[in-house]
């Protein structure tokens, strides 16, 4: 049986780090919201509490019964979790004199504690909590201080429960990944059994037998995520499966023409549908932001369904949902952002079930699982773009015409970002190396392209824009484009990417040389938040 590590989520923005870091000690875990632990569940081998916005004393905060957990299973409390176990057992938590929060050392460590064992003295930790614990509960003991904090980490003396109130899943914890494993591996006692070709092997002898003989259809978007859906389906059930890839207009330079040809040189039985007429004539007139993407949506639902129909003999809808998308989280302000627009709402009389495969996985384990199943390369590295395309990166109504334009810029663009190349050496080179990416060390180096550094990266039109410009004797008064390059995990939070001065001195030469109707780029350098990612 598949071992698990439960993540009790009380709010926090890290939680979805820790189920990551978990994933990376080779561990499968599952992150649910803190009311929904899974008390019949006889794969659990461990429990973690996450961090949360909240004080344990405030009116809202999230708040569980841990009776039936504690004692049945190991327990690692982490800031708040940390906190609310403390509280809720008859310890002290006050708000902090003074926020503590960034890098602090544990000057105390009790090295003989199992969650502690081969740390070094003066392990560097990250803090970020506004209270703090001022009493432990009686039977627990301190195992670990800062200067500031008395009560870092502690255990229940005699139990398996700790707490920690600073955040070992994230990178500036040092020794944070030792922690985690100290827990998963030594006290929980995971096998570390969890890795892509288990996955592969697993998941395509689950497919089969939930499947069967059916028929299959599944959504193509030209991204990673669903195109190793489609080819895990594939190796599963080969001709059973159909593919839908719809082009709306708005994809990338020669995109649709490409893609379709690399899915049909994998082996996929694949449909290419060429929409782009209704969509631009839906979308005409139209600026608002919101609006666009409804359309866009609607129209994307409906002609995939006409297609989706003609497979009379479907019972399956097959899509590469990824956990990201799926995680219950805890939307504090339960605000809507920008509608995102997925394959959804088939007609309730083709009365297909679902079957998505990915669902488990994060982003990194998708591309993992990919080259595990021998995908290419660029399939698998290719940057996220969204499913209204080009549509959201350009400001105003849509036009052919400029959809035109920004894929000439954009090409320019991700092009020049493919072919410079910079040197990675010591732990940057190693994690993609550990990813399974294709390259070798040369002289304590290794070379990569300024794309695969970066998440994701496009050209965005500013159409309802213009400026004065003179290219030879003429004056010009056209649009700008925005470059935008960001890094990120898992697009949640991004930071612009410091990309070299003189690659963009060439691509804006370039793009402005070649591209008519541009006459000036510029470069978006806002953070997630507070912008996001795409314009619109
Ligand atoms: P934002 O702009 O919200 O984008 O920071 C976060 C990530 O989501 C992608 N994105 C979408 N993906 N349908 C999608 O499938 C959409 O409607 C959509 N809108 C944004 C975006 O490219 C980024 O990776």
């Amino acid at each position: 049986m598949q071992q698990k590590i439960i993540i009790l989520d009380f709010g926090s923005q890290t939680t979805q780090l820790i189920g990551r870091r978990i994933r990376e000690l080779d561990t499968f875990c599952e992150i649910v919201p803190y009311n929904k632990f899974p008390y019949d569940d006889p794969s659990v081998i461990g429990v973690i509490l996450s961090g949360s916005p909240f004080s344990v004393y405030d009116q809202e905060a999230f708040k569980v019964d841990l009776s039936a957990i504690r004692g049945k299973y190991p327990i690692l409390g982490i800031c708040y979790g940390a906190q609310y176990m403390s509280y809720i057992y008859g310890g002290k938590v006050e708000p902090a004199g003074s926020r503590e929060y960034g890098r602090a050392n544990l000057d105390y460590i009790d090295k003989s504690n199992p969650l502690f064992k081969d740390f070094d003295d003066n392990s560097q930790v990250w803090m970020s909590h506004g209270d703090t614990i001022t009493a432990i509960p009686d039977g627990f003991k301190t195992i670990a201080s800062t200067h500031k904090v008395e009560y870092a980490a502690y255990q229940a003396v005699d139990e398996l429960l700790w707490g920690v109130q600073f955040h070992p899943e994230v990178f500036h914890s040092v020794q944070g990944t030792l922690l985690l494993k100290n827990f998963v591996v030594d006290i929980c006692g995971s096998r570390q059994d969890w890795s892509p070709a288990n996955f592969v092997e697993q998941t395509i002898a689950e497919i089969r037998k939930e499947v069967g003989d059916d028929h299959v259809i599944l959504g193509l978007s030209g991204g990673v995520d669903s195109s190793v859906c489609a080819v895990l389906l594939n190796k599963a059930i080969g001709k059973n499966l159909t593919c839908i890839f719809v082009d709306h207009g708005m994809l990338r330079k020669n995109e649709f023409q490409e893609v379709l040809n690399d899915y049909k040189v994998l082996g996929l039985n694949v449909i290419g549908v060429d929409a782009s007429e209704r969509f631009f004539g839906d979308l005409a007139g139209v600026s608002d932001p919101e609006q666009k993407r409804k359309i866009i949506g609607r129209d994307f639902v409906e002609v995939f369904n006409a297609e989706a129909k003609k497979i009379t003999n479907a019972k399956w809808l097959a899509q590469g949902t990824i956990y990201p998308d799926r995680i219950e989280s805890l939307n504090i302000t339960g605000k809507v952002i920008k509608s995102h627009h997925n394959v959804g709402g088939l007609p309730k009389e083709m009365n297909l079930r679902l079957c998505e495969p990915l669902k488990w996985l994060f982003k990194d384990e998708v591309r993992r699982v990919g080259r595990q199943l021998g995908m290419p390369e660029h399939l698998i590295t290719r940057h996220p773009f969204p499913g209204p395309g080009l549509a959201v990166r350009i400001l105003g109504d849509i036009t052919r015409e400029k959809v035109q334009i920004l894929q000439e810029a954009d090409d320019i663009y991700i092009r020049s970002l493919r072919e410079y190349k910079v040197r990675l050496s010591g732990e940057d080179a190693r994690k993609l190396l550990a990813a399974g990416v294709p390259n070798t060390m040369k002289n304590g180096e290794m070379e990569v392209s300024l794309y695969d550094q970066i998440w994701q990266a496009g050209a965005v039109l500013l159409s309802t824009v213009r400026s004065v410009g003179v290219m030879g004797d003429e004056r010009t008064y056209e649009h700008p484009v925005a470059l935008r390059a960001v890094t990120s995990r898992d697009a949640m939070t991004a930071d612009w990417a410091h990309l070299p001065y003189d690659f963009m001195a060439k691509v804006s030469n370039e793009i402005i040389n070649k591209v008519k109707g541009v006459n000036r780029v510029c470069y978006d350098i806002s953070s997630k938040p507070p912008a996001t990612i795409e314009w619109e």
